[in-house]
């Protein structure tokens, strides 16, 4: 982000967005949290967290809620023990819940399908823990897990915490060397795997890749393996073991122990400006505290609601809300082990139909792809169960919220796009569906006991209208505790930049509008100087989304030598739309009109695709690299190699007029 701050009228142009929806009658009037909450809260924090912390069963209750005595190394429900597993699981069993539904699972073959009540994920976590500790898992030794969304994956998560193993879940689309990498930096005794999964339609292993890292490091002793696909695999008889030999024979009894509050969770790996990914350390109890009251407060969860989180297991959204929010609020959730169109594109649609999902939480990723297909598809299922969407992973645009909320939600359901982080462990900034008006685009205001805020290079809060850096101001529950074997990188990276005022610097540009309400622009770096103004990556790929011939599109900053940077868009048309002779300069002055004439592209070029990682982020780096003609960086993290060069090998189009 530049030093100097915007002008009011570069911010006056970029913020256009009237469309306001109320919250509906019913679901306000019965809603978890009103509106009280946020000054029950303000008046006193930690009293609110408290009583959200007796959300949860507690084997010994905590001195002190917040030691503060340390920073930034704080610690949250000091003296407590619990444990996470016994309070996802175990508890609801012994509250008469052992036959409630916890998990639909959705195998990718159709038919292929399992669920699992709250009394089966007992006993199956309770035959894990047993069996991971016959492996020699002791307390504080740490797995990793490197599997499909199969309930094996949950149910390892779980018996990981049960005997205070601290897991770390890599995503299985990571490579063997990033795999390697991670068992390293862990240090991981044990990995629990499996033999493949199903993708697209055919099985796809993932064995190999632990085979494979396992010659990178030796710091592995086991590798449990679950049987999902059936395919051959390589076998090493000194470390492999299969679960269906170790677990399946192990006793349904365990008890679990209390761990302190403090007690590592677990670490999950996230990318930073360097290379090294830094492993995320959340702990128990703060964490389980606010994962839990966010899932029930802003999903407004009731006891027969069916909740479904799209996400992977292998990132943090699949951790705090497929497993420790929803499971320590003893939901009904769906968990899919496939992609969104095998074996065809209303497949997740089905899913919502047959299994009369009423929350769904999703990424703007793909819900701009369904955009990109036309309401048709999802217009041939039954969703009328619906009755919130949520929304996370990076900004969605006011385009997109409104196509969600009106193709998917029926024009009755809320749509809460929530603001957070691996770091931050949970939910902070998000409207409540019982309280807040919505602005498609916006996030809008720190949860109650949240303090976040916009502030200038110095740290002092910007007035509403202005744009600045997103901080987060007090200590809150479920933050990390620090990078895995590195204290000084966690001072440096998060609360180095506004020492002098303690805050928690998120890495992410946001602007207050005129009511003071946050829209997050996206990280920094993807903030541009275009001739003095600052301009959102962002904001300019809402612009152009918001045209009726666009399905997706992703803007970067590329060096110009008349205005530092220039805008340079990649753009992706929607399917079958009649596009014209002169789409380019209808896109540009489309932008111009939206936005203003400062915002007004460069250069656009029309792609088939866009690159992006595994996770479904646009790689603007690599974008960059084309924009300013240069060889192409780094590709390893791509979901798809071979796109950069198709986009390398179109031609960009000068729309200057
Ligand atoms: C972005 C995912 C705008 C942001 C939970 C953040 C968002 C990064 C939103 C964290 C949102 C996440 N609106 N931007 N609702 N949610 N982001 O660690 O840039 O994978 O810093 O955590 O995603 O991504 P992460």
């Amino acid at each position: 982000m530049s030093e100097e701050t915007p002008t009011s009228e570069t911010l006056a142009n970029l913020l256009k967005e009237n469309r306001r929806f109320e919250p509906p009658a019913e679901l306000a009037a019965d809603a978890n949290v009103k509106a009280d909450a946020y000054d029950e809260a303000a008046s006193d924090r930690e009293a609110f967290w408290a009583k959200a912390a007796d959300r949860l069963t507690w084997d010994t209750k905590w001195d002190k809620v917040l030691d503060d005595s340390k920073p930034p190394f704080f610690k949250w429900f000091t003296g407590g023990k619990l444990n996470a597993a016994y309070n996802c699981v175990d508890r609801h069993v012994e509250n008469g819940k052992g036959d409630k539904v916890a998990i639909h699972w959705v195998g990718e073959p159709e038919d292929d399908t399992r669920d699992l009540t709250y009394a089966d994920l007992k006993r199956e976590v309770s035959k894990a823990a047993n069996a991971l500790a016959s492996l020699g898992v002791a307390t504080g030794d740490r797995v990793a897990i490197y599997m499909p969304m199969i309930p094996e994956a949950v149910i390892a998560m779980l018996a990981c915490a049960r005997i205070g193993a601290p897991h770390t879940v890599v995503f299985g689309g990571f490579s063997a060397d990033s795999l390697a990498s991670r068992l390293d930096d862990c240090n991981a005794k044990v990995v629990v795997t499996s033999d493949g999964g199903y993708r697209r339609g055919s099985p796809a292993a993932l064995k190999p890749a632990v085979d494979e890292a396992l010659t990178k490091t030796d710091v592995v002793e086991k590798v449990l393996v679950v049987r999902r696909t059936g395919q051959d695999v390589e076998w090493n008889d000194d470390k492999d073991v299969w679960w269906h030999d170790v677990v399946d024979s192990a006793s349904e009894d365990h008890t679990p122990e209390a761990f302190d509050a403090e007690h590592p969770l677990y670490v999950m790996y996230t990318s930073g400006t360097t290379g090294k990914p830094k492993g995320i350390l959340h702990t128990t109890g703060g964490y389980l505290t606010q994962a839990s009251y966010t899932h029930w407060s802003v999903f407004d969860l009731k006891d027969d609601d069916v909740y479904w989180c799209t996400a992977d297991i292998g990132w943090v959204t699949g951790h705090s809300y497929i497993v420790y929010g929803p499971l320590a609020n003893g939901v009904t959730q769906v968990l899919y082990e496939g992609t969104p169109d095998s074996p065809e594109r209303g497949r997740w649609w089905k899913i919502v139909q047959e299994h009369k999902v009423s929350i769904f939480y999703t990424a703007p990723t793909a819900i701009r792809s369904f955009m990109k297909q036309g309401p048709d598809v999802p217009g041939r299922f039954d969703m009328s169960s619906l009755r919130i969407l949520g929304s996370v992973g990076e900004p969605i645009n006011p385009e997109a919220y409104v196509w969600y909320r009106h193709v998917i939600g029926g024009d009755r359901t809320p749509v809460v796009d929530t603001w957070w982080q691996t770091e931050t462990g949970a939910m902070m900034i998000s409207p409540l569906p019982g309280v807040t008006a919505g602005k498609p685009g916006s996030a809008m205001k720190a949860l109650p006991g949240i303090d976040a805020d916009v502030v200038d290079d110095e740290g002092n809060s910007v007035p509403n209208g202005s744009g600045g850096y997103l901080v987060v101001s007090s200590p809150w529950p479920s933050m990390l505790r620090t990078i895995w074997g590195d204290d000084d990188r966690y001072v440096d990276t998060y609360w180095s930049r506004f020492k002098a005022k303690g805050f928690y610097f998120a890495g992410d540009g946001a602007k207050k509008d005129t009511d003071g309400d946050i829209w997050v622009l996206g990280r920094v770096d993807d903030v541009m100087n275009v001739s003095g103004h600052r301009l959102s990556t962002t904001e300019i790929e809402s612009a152009l989304v918001s045209h009726p011939c666009v399905a997706e599109a992703a803007v970067v900053g590329a060096t110009d030598a008349d205005t530092g940077q220039a805008v340079v868009a990649y753009v992706i048309l929607r399917e079958g739309v009649d596009q014209g002779e002169h789409i380019e300069k209808d896109l540009s002055d489309h932008v111009r009109k939206e936005i203003g004439p400062i915002a007004k592209p460069r250069s656009i070029m029309i792609v088939p695709e866009l690159p992006k990682t595994r996770s479904g982020k646009i790689m603007r780096r690599l974008l960059r690299d084309v924009a300013e003609k240069r060889d192409i960086g780094d590709t390893t993290t791509l979901a798809d190699s071979s796109i950069m060069e198709l986009i390398s090998a179109g031609q960009a189009t000068s729309t200057e007029d």
